[in-house]
């Protein structure tokens, strides 16, 4: 016979009865001092904590970053050095749904990366596109909020997402990749990931480089077509999860190779693009992607909720070596997560075991609500301020970034004037095939149903500025699938 532990109450006592309540007679009520009863119900209470207010359904697993090319010139973080093996969390997800939703829905898709590296946590939180819908971070909450459900309705719009796209030309590129094959891979082992931003290097020198990186599927893409994806949400909301799962239980272990395109410093003021615009990609004949390791996935958590739910990713999170750039959405960013975790987790959210750092850990933040580190972090209770005298821990220079160069007058310039929206998302729908083409507009079309004519007109002369076929394509879509014509008020759209 299995020797089983003995169930306790959360104070360690031992629990004699776990099936039936305390009751004041056989068939009378239960008792006030059944506090096992009580504890029970009161823990259940508090089950939930607030969900993501984007990104809130994902699936993540554990594994391995090696390096294996040699980018040290550039660099000097110790995870990106030649031979450097380093654990690592992702979890993928979802950007619009809630918690509940169908993992096999048309959306961007998460891919965010916790790197426990020696010198401290780095957190590369990116997607499955390289770009994204808007620049400027002022704009970042009006966007999400057309991608979550009208305050009247509580439905998601339709209206809401073309009215937005439509007055927001820098979305072209990231709709049109939202609306290809890509749009909905068949599981998160098929799609690759992109750090999206451009962040930077630097190196012992105190040189500077910027960087974008890339997380090329070693599985090839497999993608679903709309029917494909009703067929397969019809079955299942959480294909993704038990894709994602059972791949790794059986030991086949995904795997993605990674890239790093590098720009030297003053190239940037050289790009005929501004390479910090988030709505843009380097072109790879520019500046060619190197080949520098591999991550593998190769363990699932073992309570989901305790280490994916539970997991913050924070792009604030960088290491020496690596730093950030002038990108706007990038600066927000850096704010943003970290505040989120405080809310959604708790001050001490550092503390939780999926989020600690692999490596020794001091400051002089204090106490606040559920501060569980069992002891001063400065590792001497006399150093609780800073600088003192009793040998608390102190600054370290070696961490010091180079200066960053920045110019120009404080201003709210306009990121509309001078930024050409069109040629990349021209130079992605040139790659496509017919086959590609044909699916593209039909998916746009499906996702325009119900939508107010002159929308459609204003977001149909954006796709005839990145290509006529574009347009002609999602017309004739359009009218195939809804009879939708363009009428006088339609065409007259501003
Ligand atoms: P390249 O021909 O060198 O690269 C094309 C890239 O497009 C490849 O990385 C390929 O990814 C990717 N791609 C192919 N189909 C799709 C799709 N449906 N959705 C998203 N990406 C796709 O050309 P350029 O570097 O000059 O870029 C041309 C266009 O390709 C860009 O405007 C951009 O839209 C897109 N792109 C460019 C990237 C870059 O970093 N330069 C990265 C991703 C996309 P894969 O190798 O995985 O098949
Ligand atoms: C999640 C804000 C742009 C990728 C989140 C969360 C917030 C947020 C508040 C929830 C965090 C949490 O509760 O744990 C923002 C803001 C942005 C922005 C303010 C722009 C100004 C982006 C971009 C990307 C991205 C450009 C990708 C390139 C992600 C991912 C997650 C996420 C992957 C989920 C992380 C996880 O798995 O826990 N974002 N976001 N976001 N965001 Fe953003």
């Amino acid at each position: 016979m299995v020797d089983k532990p003995t169930m306790t109450t959360t104070a360690g006592a031992p629990i004699p009865d776990n099936q039936n309540s305390l009751t004041a007679g056989e068939r009378g009520p239960v008792l006030l001092q059944d506090y096992q009863l009580i504890e029970k119900l009161a823990h259940q209470n508090r089950e939930r904590i607030p969900e993501r207010v984007v990104h809130a359904k994902g699936w993540g697993a554990y594994g391995t970053l090696k390096i294996t090319g040699d980018i040290s010139k550039y660099t000097k973080a110790k995870v990106l050095q030649p031979g450097a093996e380093t654990p690592l969390l992702i979890r993928f997800s979802t950007v619009a749904g809630e918690l509940g939703a169908a993992d096999a829905e048309r959306d961007v898709r998460g891919f965010a990366i916790k790197f426990y590296t020696p010198e401290g946590n780095w957190d590369l939180v990116g997607n499955n596109t390289p770009v994204f819908f808007v620049r400027d971070p002022l704009k970042f909450p009006d966007f999400i909020h057309t991608q979550k459900r009208h305050p009247r309705t509580n439905l998601r719009s339709a209206t809401a997402m073309w009215d937005f796209w439509s007055l927001s030309p820098e979305s072209l590129h990231q709709v049109t990749i939202l609306f290809s094959d890509r749009g909905i891979p068949v599981a998160p082992m098929f799609m690759n990931g992109y750090g999206s931003h451009t962040y930077s290097f630097w190196n012992d020198a105190g040189e500077r480089y910027w960087v974008k990186f890339h997380f090329k599927t070693q599985q090839g893409h497999k993608f679903y077509t709309n029917e494909e994806a009703e067929q397969v949400i019809g079955k299942s909301r959480e294909s993704y999860q038990e894709a994602l799962f059972h791949a790794i239980e059986r030991g086949e272990y995904p795997k993605w190779t990674v890239q790093v395109q590098i720009m030297p410093e003053l190239d940037a003021e050289k790009t005929p693009y501004n390479p910090f615009d988030l709505t843009k990609v380097w072109p790879h004949a520019d500046y060619p992607p190197i080949t520098i390791g591999e991550i593998e996935l190769n363990r699932n958590p073992d309570n989901y909720f305790a280490e994916i739910e539970q997991a913050a990713f924070s792009p604030s999170n960088i290491v020496p070596g690596i730093g950030f750039s002038p990108d706007k959405m990038l600066q927000a960013r850096i704010f943003s997560y970290a505040d989120a975790h405080r809310y959604r987790l708790g001050t001490h959210y550092e503390s939780i075991p999926v989020n600690q750092p692999r490596c020794p850990v001091h400051h002089y933040h204090r106490d606040g609500q559920m501060n569980v580190y069992g002891g001063i972090r400065t590792g001497n209770p006399d150093a609780f301020y800073e600088p003192n005298s009793f040998n608390g821990p102190v600054e370290n220079p070696v961490a010091k970034e180079p200066p960053l160069r920045i110019s120009g007058d404080a201003d709210r310039y306009n990121h509309r004037i001078g930024n050409d929206d069109y040629s990349q998302p021209r130079a992605l729908f040139l790659l496509f095939d017919d086959g590609q083409r044909e699916r593209l507009f039909k998916n746009i079309a499906a996702a325009m149903k119900g939508v107010p004519g002159f929308i459609i007109e204003r977001q149909l002369g954006h796709f005839k500025l990145v290509h006529p076929e574009y347009e002609a394509g999602v017309r004739r879509a359009l009218k195939e699938m809804h009879g939708y014509e363009a009428t006088a008020t339609s065409a007259a759209a501003e």
